[in-house]
């Protein structure tokens, strides 16, 4: 996701800037730039890599104490000089960066190409610097809030204009925003980590609040002008640490970070109603009432995330799926057809084996829908149809938040597909929609139970074999939970169908031996207690994930990590996340590297 910098002070303002974009290189990004000077504002950008912006640099260094840096990820137009951040009105006066998405910047666009105006990119960034431009009568504070008041959505901004040379103007509606605070010098940044090394005193802003960022210091008040009294906090946290946001390894803090990847990857999308609006879909609902079929492919945690998507438009939908591991698929000559959709799933987009599997549909006729979390990545360039997940950067090998994101992007989608084909009527979308909202806080709760799940780590950790199983949307999880705890802990782990124990596996199961189960899909539910009780039979251990009702589960299981009640078919969000936190406690205990497991790669980009 873009990262943000600032600074003003005595000090030439470019190489703090590059240095403090540098170090929120690993947000990850497409194109970055700098807004510098006092006088007059000079605006240096490039696509690519930090070190392009850094060779314009060096042929012409910017002058001047006060600045603001911008790294880009490209959500509205491809990541070009042009698209990259800062904007400036056309003027040049007044300059903005902007980390986030205008939702009603389609209105906003017309309402201003209506008086004339004329864009030099493609961004909804650029409006802000518009419409800031617009809005200033003396005081560039109170054109910012007439800014933020005309703009729908979720962002940090941050503004310097020609007029009131010696201020910053930033504004924090949900994505991060820290002022850093020197000696005669001020700083301003996405996170902590990009200028810990300059201070350790630091104001956090929170949503809605504007801040006035001079030399001195910086005054806060809520966007409607109230003043807010804050005290800054001191970090006591190392650089590498601090990058981490403070958690000990980047899984942890991506696992963390899920309840707000959901609000993202939900975010001016869904209605309360239920209706959906997915942008980057060109199909119609034509086309969707006329499919036969839904292929989906994808490899390791996505091919998981695909086994969802499979039971919903089954299940739900009445649609025909099947999930097929893309170098499976790309071999097996499948029987694909024009009125069949194939959908590649892929966090980095560059998966060989899921591009080589994607481009089986044009061979065919049929459409591809890419679902990824790289704008811009190879996958989107190949498809007809995408739909990004809006995870953000994921750092950490083993995928947690995008795998979530793939999860909530898939419920949209069987949304749109459902209410075009018919088969999910206005009481059910209305009702899955309030569910799909509610999601981050129930995600928040099962994070805040984590003793539950450190009691279940205790109990596997010195296991030589692990056993998951599940019914359904069960099965699924117990699929991804296993994979995470293959991955981290390198123990034997197997997952099944609660029902195919019997057929088999069962033999293994001796005193002691863990096995964990998934309760979450109520219609099964008898089912697959059947399979527990076959367990508990032969001394086995059952661990379990039930919801906060289930008071059944207490007589068999030896552990239960709890997740709040929830429609079933939404379930499989809440029930992952003990799962994901299991892996990594004991990884932990036992001592192994997390965010880079041996033999794995965060992106395989050979066949
Ligand atoms: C590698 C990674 C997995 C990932 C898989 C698919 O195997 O280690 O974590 O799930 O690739 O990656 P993709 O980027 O296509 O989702």
């Amino acid at each position: 996701m873009c990262g943000i910098m600032g600074y003003v002070g005595p000090q030439q303002a470019g190489p703090i800037l590059i240095d403090g974009l540098r170090r929120l290189e690993y947000r990850g990004y497409d194109s970055s730039g700098i807004a510098v000077g006092n006088g007059t504002i000079r605006v240096q950008k490039a696509e690519g890599k930090i070190k392009n912006l850094e060779a314009l640099l060096a042929e012409d260094p910017p002058t001047g104490s006060i600045g603001i840096g911008h790294t880009r990820w490209a959500t509205h137009g491809a990541p070009t000089d042009a698209n990259a951040h800062p904007h400036a009105d056309p003027s040049g006066e007044f300059v903005v960066v902007h980390n986030g998405i205008i939702e009603n910047f389609q209105d906003i666009k017309d309402e201003l190409a209506a008086l004339g105006a004329e864009f030099a990119s493609e961004t909804d960034s650029e409006l802000l610097a518009h419409l800031v431009a617009r809005e200033y009568d003396g005081d560039l504070a109170e054109a910012v809030r007439k800014t933020v008041a005309l703009s729908q959505g979720a962002y940090a901004m941050v503004v310097m204009s020609t007029r009131e040379p010696d201020t910053i103007i930033a504004v924090r509606k949900i994505s991060p925003l820290v002022i850093g605070l020197g000696d005669g010098e001020t700083f301003l940044a996405s996170d902590i980590p990009a200028i810990l090394h300059h201070t350790r005193d630091f104001l956090v802003i929170e949503d809605d609040e504007l801040v006035i960022v001079t030399a001195d210091g910086a005054t806060i008040e809520t966007i409607s002008g109230e003043p807010v009294d804050r005290e800054p906090i001191h970090i006591d946290w190392d650089a590498a640490q601090s990058e981490k946001g403070g958690y000990e390894h980047f899984m942890l803090k991506e696992i963390n970070e899920q309840p707000d990847v959901i609000t993202e990857t939900l975010r001016g999308r869904l209605n309360a109603d239920g209706t959906v609006g997915l942008e980057g879909l060109e199909f119609d609902d034509d086309y969707i009432a006329g499919l036969d079929r839904v292929w989906i492919t994808a490899c390791g945690t996505a091919y998981n995330a695909g086994l969802i998507g499979q039971e919903i438009f089954r299940r739900v939908l009445r649609l025909p799926a099947n999930v097929e591991y893309a170098h499976e698929l790309r071999d097996a000559d499948p029987i694909i057809g024009p009125k069949e959709l194939l959908i590649a799933i892929s966090q980095s987009g560059e998966t060989a084996d899921t591009l080589a599997a994607a481009r089986i549909a044009p061979d065919h006729g049929a459409r591809m829908l890419a679902i990824t979390n790289v704008v811009g990545s190879t996958l989107s360039r190949y498809a007809d149809d995408i739909l990004y997940t809006r995870a953000g950067p994921e750092i950490s090998v083993a995928s947690t938040k995008a795998y979530m994101a793939m999860l909530i992007a898939q419920y949209l989608l069987a949304l749109r597909i459902g209410a075009a084909r018919g088969t999910v009527d206005e009481a059910h979308a209305r009702a899955v929609a309030l569910g799909l909202h509610q999601l981050p806080r129930a995600v928040r709760e099962v994070l805040s139970r984590e003793s539950e799940v450190l009691a279940a780590a205790e109990r596997i950790v010195d296991a030589d074999d692990v056993y998951f199983i599940g019914r359904g949307l069960d099965y699924a999880i117990a699929l991804e939970g296993s994979l995470k705890l293959k991955e981290l802990s390198y123990l034997h782990s197997e997952a099944m169908p609660a029902g195919e124990l019997k057929h088999g596996t069962l033999a293994l199961i001796t005193d002691g031996v863990p096995v964990i189960v998934l309760l979450t899909q109520r219609h099964v539910y008898n089912k697959t207690i059947s399979a527990v009780q076959e367990v508990k039979a032969r001394g086995g251990e059952i661990l379990a994930v039930a919801y906060d009702t289930d008071t059944e589960i207490e007589k068999y299981s030896d552990t239960v990590m709890r997740i709040p009640d929830m429609n079933d078919l939404l379930a499989p969000v809440a029930a992952v996340v003990p799962l994901q936190l299991l892996a990594y406690h004991v990884a932990r205990m036992r001592g192994h590297d997390i965010d880079q497991p041996r033999n794995l790669a965060k992106s395989v980009t050979v066949e």
